[in-house]
This record gives structure tokens, C-alpha cells and sequence, in this order.
């Protein structure tokens, strides 16, 4: 299963993609993850990113193009992947486009989270993760069933992004309508493009991108 989440930022991307992962077993590969890994590992890619994530901007296409390529040569893509966060601009796109079909692949699905974006505020800033194993939640959305304890791992320390500002996250809204939204009829003529609403509750957007994922020919569900 090959397939793309996009969305603005706060859409659900990371939270969806872990769980078609858990469901399907494909990897999900967020490149803002592998992004600030970097930046935490003070690598030279680490050290060009830092200071344009966290203006809330977009990193550029020839790092980001480099890091992709090499992700999918791993032995844990064989049985497919979840792109999230890439393909953000038309040339990643168009780059994406020559890596799969160099390699024999072709793309099951596009998902879109549709999203308002009032809510995506609110959604970012109350947003944490579990310092230990990075599970997501979130102040008002997603709490962990004990107050201070993770539900995955017990870990009592939690994180936050440091583009997750409220002043950071209007530019990241911005960089998205005009440098990501213009991908969106990239894919449109490929009859790939799912729609789902993002606004509705997290097991409700689930069970729509559920929905999506076993339309798809059997091929695809491996
Ligand atoms: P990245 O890490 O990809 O961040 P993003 O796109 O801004 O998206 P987020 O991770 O903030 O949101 P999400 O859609 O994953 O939502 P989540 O599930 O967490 O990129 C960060 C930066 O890296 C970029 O700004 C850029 O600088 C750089 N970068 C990365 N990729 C790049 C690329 N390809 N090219 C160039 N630069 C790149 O959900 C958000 C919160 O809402 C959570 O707390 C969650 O619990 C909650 N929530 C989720 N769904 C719902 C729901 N349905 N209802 C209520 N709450 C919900
Ligand atoms: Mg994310
Ligand atoms: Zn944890």
C-alpha cells in the first residue's frame, strides 16, 4: 500500500498515519519527524532546517527530495509506505512521480484531510507528545486516560513542537495555501484522490480513511 496523507498543518496527518500503520503494517514515513530528528541530532541538514521550521516555513526541495529517495530504499518500505508531509510543493511532486516509477511503483491512494482553517489553530496549540514514545495527544481532544501518564508507555514527560506557536503556526497555514494546496489538482485527474472530512472527530475521520483504504483492490491492501 503506497499512499499519500495531505493536509495542512494540524489536519490529522500524524495521527491517521499511525493508525493505517497499526492497521495495515505499512510505515509511515513524516519527513517533519525525520526533519526534527535532525535538527535534534544537530546534523548539517539538522543545522539548514532549524531556523525555517521554526519560522514556519517550508525546508527546501533538494534536501527534502535527497532525504525521501533515500527513505524508500529502506527494506521496511517493501510492503509500502504512508507519506506524510511530503510531497508539500509541485517539483516534490513531479520528483515523487520519477522516484516511484523508478523503482516500479505506482501510488493506491491520496488522501486529503479536509480541514477549516479556525479550527487548525486551536488543534496545533494544544497539541503535545509523549517525550518517550512520541504518542500524540492533545489538551482538549485527546487527554491521557490518566492525567500526567502516557497511555502507551507510562512516561511521565511530555513534549511540545517548537513550531507550534500560535504566531508560527499562521505562517505554516500560509506556506501550505500557497506552496502545498497547488499539488491537490496534481492529483486529481489520477482518480486517486480521496477526499475525507477532517473535522469530524478523530475515530470518525478513521473509519472514513478506513473506508477508503479496503475500496482499494486487494494488491493494494498488502
Ligand atoms: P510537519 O511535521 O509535517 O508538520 P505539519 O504539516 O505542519 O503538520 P502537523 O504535524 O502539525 O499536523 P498533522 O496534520 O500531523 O496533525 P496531527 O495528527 O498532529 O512539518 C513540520 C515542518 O517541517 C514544516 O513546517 C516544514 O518546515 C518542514 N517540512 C516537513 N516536510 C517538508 C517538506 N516535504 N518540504 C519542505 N519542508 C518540510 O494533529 C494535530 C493535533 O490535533 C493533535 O494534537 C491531534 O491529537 C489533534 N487532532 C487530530 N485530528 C483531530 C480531529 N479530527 N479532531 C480534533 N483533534 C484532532
Ligand atoms: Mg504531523
Ligand atoms: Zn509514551
Amino acid at each position: 500500500m503506497k499512499l499519500i496523507l495531505l493536509g495542512p498543518p494540524g489536519a490529522g496527518k500524524g495521527t491517521q498515519a499511525k493508525r493505517i500503520q497499526d492497521r495495515f503494517g505499512v510505515v509511515q514515513i513524516s519527513t517533519g519527524d525525520m526533519l526534527r530528528a535532525e535538527v535534534a541530532a544537530g546534523s548539517e541538514v539538522g543545522l539548514q532546517a532549524k531556523a525555517v521550521m521554526e519560522a514556519g516555513q517550508l525546508v527546501s526541495d533538494d534536501i527534502l527530495i535527497r532525504m525521501l529517495g533515500n527513505r524508500i530504499e529502506r527494506a521496511d518500505c517493501k510492503r509500502g509506505f504512508i507519506l506524510d508531509g511530503f510531497p508539500r510543493t509541485v517539483p516534490q511532486a513531479v520528483a515523487l512521480d520519477a522516484l516511484l516509477a523508478g523503482r516500479g511503483m505506482k501510488l493506491d491512494a491520496v488522501i486529503e484531510l479536509r480541514v477549516d482553517a479556525p479550527a487548525l489553530v486551536e488543534r496545533i496549540a494544544g497539541r503535545f507528545t509523549c517525550s518517550k514514545c512520541g504518542a500524540g495527544y492533545h489538551e482538549s481532544f485527546k487527554r491521557p486516560k490518566v492525567e500526567g501518564v502516557c497511555d502507551v508507555c507510562g512516561s511521565h514527560e511530555f513534549t511540545r513542537r517548537a513550531d507550534d506557536k500560535r504566531e508560527t503556526v499562521q505562517a505554516r497555514l500560509d506556506a501550505y495555501e500557497r506552496q502545498t494546496a497547488p499539488i491537490i489538482p496534481h492529483y486529481a485527474g489520477s482518480g486517486s484522490l480521496h477526499v475525507v472530512d477532517g473535522m469530524a472527530d478523530i475515530d470518525q475521520v478513521t473509519a472514513q480513511v478506513m473506508a477508503v483504504l479496503e475500496a482499494l483492490p486487494v494488491s493494494a491492501q498488502v
